[in-house]
């Protein structure tokens, strides 16, 4: 197998066994995802590719119960965006970027690797579709599929092309920062959202859950996540946390359940005049939030992005039928990359944070010595089979 991901994009060959330190220029440029270059003739109908993915989104959503971490892959590649950076993509935003690993290990990343190893076998499917879009489809469709509102989507959106194109760390906001209104104001402003729609965003959290091993914040555990579903652990801010709705408004207000998360930028919503105004409107009415929400997400999504051209995957097309056929080709040629390239970073990780991310079980594999938790190398052999279900 080539070392497509472990090259830089100079294509000078990295080795099978070579580390990356997180500083080193091949780690830097390593990317996960890139595109395999057999799958450039499968352009297909753009509008009835982005349908066939968002039915694979759907099918995935089933069996993993992996909305919140599709949700909050959206939100971080979108999250960086600099409305006062004019150039793109230097202004961050809905671009791709964070399928590169010099993005991927922000801190406010940790756990994403998880997100990303479960959409780009899809991704690989259909070249028509950018990573971009590929992240803000994933997580528009799994706001709707747990019961959100439908989100006025568009694609199109171009990708970043190399490592040298991620944001800086620290776009995202922190969760417990000294001032946590002050703070919001500062990170979402300079996104151009207004405190209307950071409290809409933040409703999102009614998906999902904090985990200690990889944001430092949450229980290991709680009665609501000790037995899952998807990998067990962390601590919700919501009782039924595969379900979007406004609970989470309410579950804030009144505070009745230790076994319930509430960040410190979670509680400023009910502290900070401005915002309380919106946030005890969520709490007593839905559709008010439902209605916010969408359009708040759609924005969302469309930050620092560049389309070319818009799509819309609700407009009637015809369909290629070779696509379809090309499409599972390319997606096993992806899913062999993306194994490797989870080898790698793994051996990367293990020295100090493999644990923080447990997610691929390797049947029939035993860990090796050096890796903690279920992280473990996956070589290539076609007789061992790696499981990625039940990751998020
Ligand atoms: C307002 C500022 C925000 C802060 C400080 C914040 C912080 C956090 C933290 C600390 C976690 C836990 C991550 C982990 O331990 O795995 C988390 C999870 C999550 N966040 Fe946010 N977040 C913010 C806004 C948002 C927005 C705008 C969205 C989406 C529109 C979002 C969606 C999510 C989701 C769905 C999860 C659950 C992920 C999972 O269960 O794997 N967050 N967030």
């Amino acid at each position: 197998m080539d070392r497509f991901y472990l090259s830089r994009i100079s294509n000078t060959s990295a080795s099978p066994k070579k580390k990356f330190p997180i500083d080193s220029p091949d780690y830097e440029s390593s990317e996960l995802g890139r595109r395999p270059a057999s799958s450039a003739a499968a352009e297909g109908d753009a509008a009835a590719e982005l349908r066939s993915a968002r039915e694979d989104v759907k099918q995935l959503l089933k069996s993993t119960s992996c909305h919140p971490i599709l949700v909050r892959l959206g939100w971080h590649d979108a999250g960086t965006y600099d409305k006062n950076i004019t150039e793109w993509p230097k202004c961050g935003g809905a671009n791709g970027s964070l399928r590169f690993g010099v993005e991927l290990v922000h801190a406010a990343n940790k756990g994403l690797l998880n997100a990303l190893l479960l959409v780009l076998p899809i991704k690989g499917k259909y070249a028509g579709v950018s990573h971009a879009d590929m992240f803000q489809l994933a997580s528009a469709t799994a706001i709707e599929e747990a019961g959100g509102p439908k989100i006025p989507m568009i694609y199109g959106r171009v990708d970043v092309v190399d490592a040298e194109q991620c944001p800086p760390e620290g776009r995202l906001p922190a969760a417990g920062p000294p001032s946590p209104a002050e703070h919001l104001r500062e990170v979402f402003y300079r996104m151009g959202l207004s405190d209307k729609e950071i409290v809409a965003l933040s409703g999102a959290h009614t998906l999902g859950r904090a985990r200690p091993d990889r944001s430092g914040w949450g229980k290991p555990e709680t009665k609501y996540t000790k037995n899952g579903p998807g990998t067990p652990g962390g601590q919700s801010w919501t009782s039924e946390w595969l379900k979007f709705d406004n609970s989470y408004f309410k579950e804030i207000k009144e505070r009745r359940d230790k076994d319930l998360l509430v960040l410190p930028t979670d509680a400023v919503l009910f502290e900070d005049s401005s915002f309380k105004i919106y946030a005890d409107k969520y709490a007593e009415d839905q559709d008010a939030f439902f209605k916010d929400y969408a359009e708040a997400h759609a924005k969302l999504s469309n930050l620092g992005a560049k389309f070319d051209p818009p799509k819309n995957p609700d407009l009637p097309s015809s369909p290629r039928q070779d696509s379809l056929n090309h499409g599972t080709h390319v997606a096993l040629e992806y899913a062999l990359r993306i194994f490797s390239f989870a080898g790698e970073y793994g051996r990367y990780l293990a020295g100090e944070a493999a644990h923080q991310h447990g997610l691929l079980v390797a049947e029939g594999l035993e860990a090796e010595p050096a890796m903690v938790g279920s992280h473990a190398s996956l070589p290539n052999s076609s007789k061992r089979q790696v499981l990625v279900g039940q990751q998020q």
